[in-house]
C-alpha cells in the first residue's frame, strides 16, 4: 500500500498560519522535505490548491523572471519543484471546486476516497496541506508519516496545526535533523 506523507512548516508554538493568513516566517515552498525520489503524486486542499496551482504556473511559464508574489528570481529548488509538478497527477480535496488547470489535476470529493488512491499501485502520496486539511486526514486514520520543519519563531496568534484534532494518537519519531538557520527536521511515523 503506497504511504500518504505529509509535510508541514511549523513555529515552535505549533503555528502553520499567522493570523493574516500565511506562514509568512516560510522563506520558499519548494522544500519537498525529501520525498521527492520516493513520491509520484500530491494530494491538497481545496483551501490551498488555487494559490498554489498559481504559484507553480508563474514559474513554469517564466523561469528567468522575478515571480510576482515574493519579488525574486526562482531558485533551483523552486525551478526543480515547478518541473516535478508539471508532471506528476494533483489530487485535491474538495466538494465545491469544479475546474483545474492543470490537466493532471484531479478531484477528490470524500476522503474515503484517499483510501482508494493509496491501494493503487505505485509510489508514495506527498499530503501537501493546507491548514484544515493535514490535520483532518491525520485525524481520520490515513496518513501514515507526518514530515514537520519547526523554525526556531513563536508567532502569537495563528492557526495551530493540531487544534481541532479529536483523537489521541501516539507517534513514533523516525527521524531528526538539525537545518540551517536554527530550524529542526523531524520525521514521525504515526501509529
Ligand atoms: N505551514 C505550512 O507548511 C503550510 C502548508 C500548506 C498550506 N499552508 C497554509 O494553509 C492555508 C490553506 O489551508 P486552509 O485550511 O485554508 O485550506 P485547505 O486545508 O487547503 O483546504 C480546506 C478545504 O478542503 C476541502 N475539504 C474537503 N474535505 C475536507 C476534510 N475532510 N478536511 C479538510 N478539508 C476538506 C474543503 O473544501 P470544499 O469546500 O471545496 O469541500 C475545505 O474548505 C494556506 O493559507 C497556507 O498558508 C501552510
Amino acid at each position: 500500500m503506497r504511504k500518504l506523507i505529509a509535510g508541514m512548516k511549523v513555529s515552535l508554538d505549533g503555528k502553520v498560519e499567522a493570523a493574516e493568513g500565511m506562514a509568512d516566517w516560510v522563506a520558499a515552498w519548494s522544500e519537498d522535505y525529501g520525498l521527492t525520489p520516493q513520491i509520484d503524486a500530491c494530494l491538497l486542499g481545496a483551501g490551498m490548491y488555487p494559490g498554489y496551482e498559481q504559484y507553480w504556473t508563474a514559474i513554469q511559464q517564466e523561469p528567468d523572471k522575478p515571480h510576482w508574489i515574493t519579488g525574486k528570481a526562482p531558485t533551483p529548488a523552486e525551478l526543480e519543484w515547478a518541473r516535478f509538478v508539471a508532471k506528476t497527477p494533483h489530487y485535491v480535496l474538495s466538494s465545491k471546486l469544479t475546474k483545474a488547470n492543470w490537466p493532471n489535476t484531479s478531484f477528490v470529493r470524500r476522503i474515503e476516497e484517499i483510501e482508494a488512491l493509496k491501494r493503487q499501485p505505485g509510489k508514495d502520496i506527498y499530503l501537501v496541506g493546507g491548514a484544515r486539511t493535514t490535520p483532518s486526514l491525520i485525524d481520520a486514520g490515513l496518513v501514515d508519516e507526518l514530515r514537520l520543519i519547526v523554525y526556531p519563531l513563536i508567532v502569537g496568534p495563528g492557526k495551530a496545526l493540531f487544534a481541532t484534532t479529536e483523537r489521541r494518537r501516539p507517534l513514533e519519531l523516525r527521524k531528526v535533523q538539525q537545518l540551517p538557520g536554527g530550524m529542526l527536521s523531524l520525521t514521525y511515523g504515526i501509529g
